[in-house]
């Protein structure tokens, strides 16, 4: 009688779905686009404290997003509405807490 060892080949390619599925989950965890976006291109100017202080000038989300999508043009990066999605949830999410 021939037996193969049939089942290894299955085990082996769930072990590299088991694997790669915890990694995507953890990078997932770890990265936020909008804060890396945010910390290599805005905050060298102003890390947090323009968010933060007496008078700040963004009341309303919409206002946010359109400073964001302004300064992005401002500091010649054209960010894509992704990005600038993005950004603005990190900022208000860290800052300004805003609902609408
Ligand atoms: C060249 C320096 C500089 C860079 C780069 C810069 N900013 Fe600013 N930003 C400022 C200054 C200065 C102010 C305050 C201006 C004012 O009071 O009108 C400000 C104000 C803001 C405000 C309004 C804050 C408030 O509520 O009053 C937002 C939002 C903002 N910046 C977002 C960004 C984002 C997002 C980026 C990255 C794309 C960025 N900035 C890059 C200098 C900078």
């Amino acid at each position: 009688m021939n037996v193969l060892p049939s089942h290894r080949p299955l085990r082996l390619a769930s072990l590299l779905i088991c694997l790669s599925l915890t990694s995507l989950q953890v990078g997932a965890q770890d990265f936020d686009p909008g804060r890396a976006l945010y910390e290599n291109h805005c905050q060298q100017c102003h890390a947090g404290w323009v968010h933060t202080r007496e008078g700040r000038k963004v009341t309303r989300l919409d206002d946010l997003h359109a400073r964001v999508g302004a300064w992005s043009v401002h500091a010649g990066l054209h960010w894509t509405s992704e990005e600038i999605d993005a950004v603005t949830r990190y900022v208000n999410r860290r800052f300004y807490q805003l609902t609408e």
